[in-house]
């Protein structure tokens, strides 16, 4: 068995990784994002299964892509990356299975944006489709700001900026929660706590243990199966009512930060579900 590490740089996570597979007697092997190229019809040689953990959803996207046209199993794979990685494409898949996730409205210019943002009342959170660790969301509390950051948005913003997406603000109780799914099951979940209203760990937030209570679990299955499943993070508010919904899924997460207070070994779930996954039957 010979498992392939696609990634950028060695963070604490794919260092984890690769001691997992070491104390499970497996040949891990890193495969640098920056140094491969692929072609249309072969995948990399040699591997029974690889491991997309790149930095860049871009490089995660197509990696995957190319890998598993060929034959070649991915975790996560391209249709999981491809939904996770963008907001829209998961809010639209939460939402079409029945998973509670915010009220989201989407627009394509400014003016259109605005009338959406007056409709739903403030505040409002923006977001660009592609993204992490909190950035560039924007919390917006009144209609000078939001006159102001869709004006900047529009003139400065660029691609990742051209769409509009809106959701509601969910007042949650100075926390979130970030539970992990792997191949079908909630191995782990944290509190995410900061007096700022983006509780990313990235940006500070702090990590707690949180109970798998039955509604978490239940939630966190179906917001991974919406995205196709595989080895995700998935981000919930809690609304003031005690409603639950899913804010974001995520392809490749860091999860450094949720071992401590879990106890859970979470890179050895990733690895076993990626040898389950290399051992599958072909056509799976
Ligand atoms: N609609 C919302 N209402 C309240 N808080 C939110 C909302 N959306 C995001 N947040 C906060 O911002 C953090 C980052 O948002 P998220 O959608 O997960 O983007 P990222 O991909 O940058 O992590 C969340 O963990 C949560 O704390
Ligand atoms: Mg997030």
């Amino acid at each position: 068995m010979r498992v392939g590490v696609l990634c950028s740089r060695l963070r604490v996570e794919e260092k984890l990784i690769f001691q997992a597979l070491r104390d499970r007697g497996v040949d891990g092997e890193r495969i640098d994002d920056e140094a491969i190229t692929l072609g249309l019809s072969q995948g990399l040689d040699g591997y029974d299964v690889v491991l997309i953990r790149c930095l860049s959803h871009s490089r995660a996207l197509y990696a995957s892509k190319l890998l598993g046209d060929n034959g070649q199993r991915t975790v996560n794979a391209y249709e999981v990356i491809a939904t996770a990685g963008d907001k829209l494409l998961t809010s639209l898949a939460l939402s079409k299975r029945g998973v509670p996730t915010p009220r989201t409205r989407v627009a394509f210019a400014p003016q259109a944006a605005l009338e959406a943002i007056e409709e739903m009342g403030y505040p409002v959170v923006l977001k660009p489709l592609n993204g992490s660790w909190g950035r560039l969301l924007a919390k917006i509390n009144d209609r000078d700001a939001a006159e102001t950051i869709l004006e900047h948005k529009h003139t400065l913003g660029g691609y990742l900026h051209s769409i509009f997406y809106i959701q509601e603000y969910v007042d949650k109780p100075g926390r979130d929660i970030r539970s992990f799914v792997v191949g079908g099951k909630v191995v782990a979940a944290i509190y995410r706590h900061a007096a700022h209203w983006i509780t990313n760990t990235a940006r500070g937030g702090e990590a707690t243990a949180c109970p798998i209570t039955p509604e978490i679990e239940a939630i966190s299955r179906a917001a991974a199966e919406a995205v196709g499943g595989g080895a995700v993070a998935v981000d919930i508010l809690e609304a003031p009512d005690g409603r639950l919904l899913v804010s974001e899924v995520n392809h490749t997460p860091e999860f450094r930060n949720s071992i401590a207070p879990t106890g859970v070994d979470i890179a050895a779930c990733i690895v076993d579900y990626a040898l389950e996954v290399a051992a599958m039957e072909p056509g799976r």
